[in-house]
């Protein structure tokens, strides 16, 4: 299965990664998780990216580009992947396409979490992320059993640097003009599929997954 998990900041598609990867057995590639990994390690690629991110502004193309196509070539996509976070422009999604037909695959499904703003802005101030893993947690609606300890390896959780006020405002702007318009490009190609990602967080879950079993 190749799927892109696809919404606005703070929809939810780390959340849901981490269970369809489980479900489907296919590796999670976060655009923005690979970024701050390289931010961490202090790669040029990192040096590159940060300024922009702690901004809430997009990565340029071509270093996303780049950065797909190397993760892509990997042998454990074979079995199928779940890309989150890319693609966010109309480029980037005409150079996805080059990419599956270089690798003669073809997207299975563009899953839309659909979230309203205000629901959004909750979501991200209140967000921690684990340092290990890079699970989401939220410190009211997804809290850890213990504060500030990551349920799935104990690693210590963080705010991140643009889930400060400023960032989100820009984030979801940034959404707006540049993202948002891919909608409909994967609409076109009869690939998109809608789901309402303003519920709890199982319940949106199991909507995904069933909607995913359908096709596969
Ligand atoms: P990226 O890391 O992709 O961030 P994002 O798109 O802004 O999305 P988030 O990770 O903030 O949200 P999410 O949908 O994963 O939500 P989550 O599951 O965590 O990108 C960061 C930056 O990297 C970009 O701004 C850009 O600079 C750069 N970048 C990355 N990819 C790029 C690209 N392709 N091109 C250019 N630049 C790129 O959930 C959010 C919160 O809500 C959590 O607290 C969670 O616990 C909670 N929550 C989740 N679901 C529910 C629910 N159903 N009910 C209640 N709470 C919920
Ligand atoms: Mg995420
Ligand atoms: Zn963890």
């Amino acid at each position: 299965m190749q799927i892109v998990l696809f919404g606005p900041p703070g929809a939810g598609k780390g959340t849901q990664a981490k269970f369809l990867s489980e479900e489907f057995n296919i590796p999670h590639i976060s655009t923005g998780d690979i970024l701050r990994e390289n931010v961490k390690k202090g790669t040029a690629l990192g040096m590159k990216a940060k300024s922009y991110m702690d901004k809430g502004e997009l990565v340029p193309d071509q270093l996303l580009n780049d950065l797909v196509r190397s993760r892509l070539e990997e042998p454990d996509t074979k079995k199928g992947f779940l890309l989150d976070g890319y693609p966010r422009t109309i480029p980037q999604a005409k150079a996805l396409d080059e990419i599956m037909d270089e690798l003669n695959r073809k997207l299975d499904a563009v899953v839309n979490i659909d979230v309203g703003t205000n629901a959004l802005v909750k979501r991200l101030s209140g967000r921690r992320v684990c340092r290990g893993c890079g699970a989401p947690y939220h410190i009211v609606m997804n809290p850890p059993k213990v504060a500030d300890v990551c349920d799935a390896c104990g690693g210590e959780l963080y705010q991140r640097a643009d889930d400060r006020e400023e960032a989100i405002k820009n984030r979801l702007a940034v959404y707006t003009k540049q993202t948002q318009p891919v909608l409909d490009f994967y609409k076109k190609k009869g690939v998109l599929i809608d789901i309402d990602g303003d519920r709890e967080i199982e319940e949106v879950k199991a909507d995904v997954i069933n909607a995913l079993e359908e096709i596969a």
